[in-house]
């Protein structure tokens, strides 16, 4: 297990944000270092992998000092799931352990929240995509019944100080939500003193 990494992936994608002229050039140009990240399933600190009894966890890995990304571990315990919601920002969902089932919705002329088709299953390794301009809005859960499932979540803001919605897929209702994170403290990316001794 190697914290080295995420430190690259960091590294790397801070000299993105420092020349991508867009959100969605940021996006592009995530989308290669992420799927370098979850190739191997060799680095993720273990605190940042422990699931919860009841609700899935979102541990913060990393936010940018300048709030232009940030790097979530979400965690599903067997059968827990999100509500319907939405990002309003870009979001790439890299798979790393388990499966994850993502629906997409989208909202009818009746108000009503419906899938705007399959819904994804991912599974070690595959990248699904989110943003205000490709689909926004969507509902994510554990594949699997026995065990659980962690995905790698890059999003273009600090995302869990992001004001966003839930739904409610009968009558369309938003509600407001900040999901904030589930750990206080975050990996400790700089320490080289093993190489350094
Ligand atoms: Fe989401």
């Amino acid at each position: 297990m190697t914290i080295a990494k995420l430190r690259d992936f960091v590294s790397a994608m801070t000299r993105e944000a420092d020349t991508a002229d867009s959100p969605n050039a940021l996006m592009e140009a995530a989308r290669p270092l992420l799927a370098d990240l979850i190739r191997e399933d060799d680095w993720l600190p273990e605190d940042c992998a422990r699931p919860d009894e009841k609700f899935y966890r979102q541990y913060l890995l990393h936010c940018d000092p300048r709030e232009r990304f940030s790097l979530v571990s979400f965690v599903w315990g067997p059968g827990q799931k999100t509500p319907i919601h939405d990002h309003t920002v870009w979001g790439l969902i890299g798979m790393l352990r388990g499966e994850e089932i993502s629906t997409q919705y989208a909202q009818g002329a009746d108000g009503r929240f419906a899938p705007t088709g399959e819904a994804i299953r991912l599974t070690p390794g595959e990248i699904d995509a989110v943003s205000p301009e490709i689909g926004d809005v969507h509902k994510v859960e554990n594949a699997l019944a026995d065990r659980p499932s962690i995905s790698i979540h890059l999003y273009g803001a600090n995302i869990g100080a992001v004001e966003r919605h839930v739904f409610d897929a009968q009558t369309g209702q938003p509600k407001p939500f900040i999901s904030g994170y589930s750990n206080s403290a975050v990996p400790n990316l700089w320490d080289r003193s093993s190489r350094a001794r």
